[in-house]
């Protein structure tokens, strides 16, 4: 079984990812290193009924009494009510600094939780089971963990790691269609900004179909991917950027559209591909890489082109928006090469050239 370890900010607060199919059903032993007794367990309405049973199950044989907690499924959940809630329910259920708290679910519940955790009785242990495909990729590891707020996204938020993450990968089993495609965007961005041999595998496979049977070694190199970002960049004041590829225009086009109309990682593939355009465009990425990395995006049956009725002078606009914003230059990750990039401050103006595809 893969097992990737995670060093955030120092050797001793190592964690483990352990990727595995058939995990849920087998993970009793990694639970023998907690004390505590009782484990909160954290899932939404689609999580729930689908993998509580096997997760309780494997916490009763490890001696752990657990109790599921229940949120509704949907972004709207990361939210102070529902926070309150967790809150209550820790109260109710008399979870002590000793015992567990598990998110169960995609990045919503793990973002929720997570923060949960990190405030309740100023931290309690936390463990990720991360379920969508997105989740499993990115969100699960890295410890970033927040709620939104009534005037924008994460806005309420900490640093917070887990000590323990499980992906079991069948549970891709039941995730639909658009959600593993939303996570391949997630995939295809790591190839793309620092490991070009990811990227021609993930080429190479060509489809959907040829690369879900081998999705638990993908899943393995995004997590080394990720842990290694982590490692350099723990608070998310350098490198970490990099992860950033696409998101510039991906915030500006659900800003534009209205979340939720496009799936963060669609957003993103449509970000990562007029990225490589207006790459090309300026001069910092080589001809030819637009048309590979599209080719690739479209052949997991992801958009690439804008989403019709939007115009680039409002999507110029919403960028200069976007928080990665410096004075009047939006920092913008730009590939110098499949499985290189740079952050490149660009102006208004040139974001504005970029849109139209090198016209001004
Ligand atoms: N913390 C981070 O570093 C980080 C990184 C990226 C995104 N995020 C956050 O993650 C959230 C998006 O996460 P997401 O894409 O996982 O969305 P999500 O958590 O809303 O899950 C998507 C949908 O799939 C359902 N679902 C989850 N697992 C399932 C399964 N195995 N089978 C069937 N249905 C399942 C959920 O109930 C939900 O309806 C956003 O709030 C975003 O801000 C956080």
């Amino acid at each position: 079984m893969p097992v990737v370890p995670v060093i955030a900010n120092a050797p001793e607060s190592r964690y483990d990812i352990h990727i595995r199919r058939g995990l849920l059903h087998d993970c009793a032993h990694l639970f023998a290193a907690y004390k505590g007794k009782k484990a909160a367990v954290v899932a939404d309405s689609n999580t729930a009924p689908l993998y509580s049973y096997a997760l309780m199950d494997q916490l009763h044989r490890a001696g752990i009494e657990p109790s599921v907690i229940i949120l509704p499924a949907g972004e709207e959940t990361k939210c102070a009510a529902q926070l309150e809630r967790l809150y209550d329910a820790f109260l109710d259920f008399r979870l002590t600094r000793a015992d567990l708290v598990i998110a169960l679910g995609g990045g919503v519940v793990g973002d929720i939780t997570g923060y949960a955790a990190a405030t309740f009785m100023r931290g309690v242990h936390f463990i990720q089971v991360p379920t969508t495909l997105l989740a499993q990729v990115d969100s699960s590891v890295g410890g970033k963990v927040a709620i939104n707020h009534p005037r924008g996204k994460n806005l309420l938020g900490a640093f917070y790691q887990p000590e323990l993450v499980l992906i079991d990968t069948d549970t891709l089993k039941t995730l639909d269609d658009r959600q593993i495609g939303a996570g391949l965007g997630e995939v295809i961005k790591y190839g793309c900004i620092c490991d070009s041999a990811l990227f021609e595998r993930i080429e190479a496979l060509g489809s959907r179909e040829s690369l879900l049977p081998v999705i638990d070694e993908i899943i393995a190199r995004c997590c080394e991917i990720k842990a290694e970002y982590v490692r350099q960049d723990p608070h998310d004041h350098g490198v970490r950027m990099q992860l950033n590829f696409g998101h510039t225009l991906a915030h500006a086009l659900e800003n534009a559209m209205g979340y939720g109309t496009l799936l963060h990682g669609e957003a993103v593939s449509i970000g990562m591909a007029a990225a490589c355009r207006w790459g090309e465009a300026l001069g910092y990425t080589p001809p030819g890489t637009a048309q590979r990395v599209t080719r690739v995006l479209e052949a997991y049956s992801l958009m690439t082109g804008y989403p019709a009725g939007l115009s680039p002078d409002m999507l110029a606009g919403q960028m200069a928006l976007d928080k990665k914003a410096e004075g009047s230059k939006v920092r913008t990750v730009l590939l110098t090469g499949i499985g290189a990039c740079r952050a490149v401050p660009l102006t208004p103006q040139e974001l504005l050239i970029s849109l139209n595809g090198g016209n001004p």
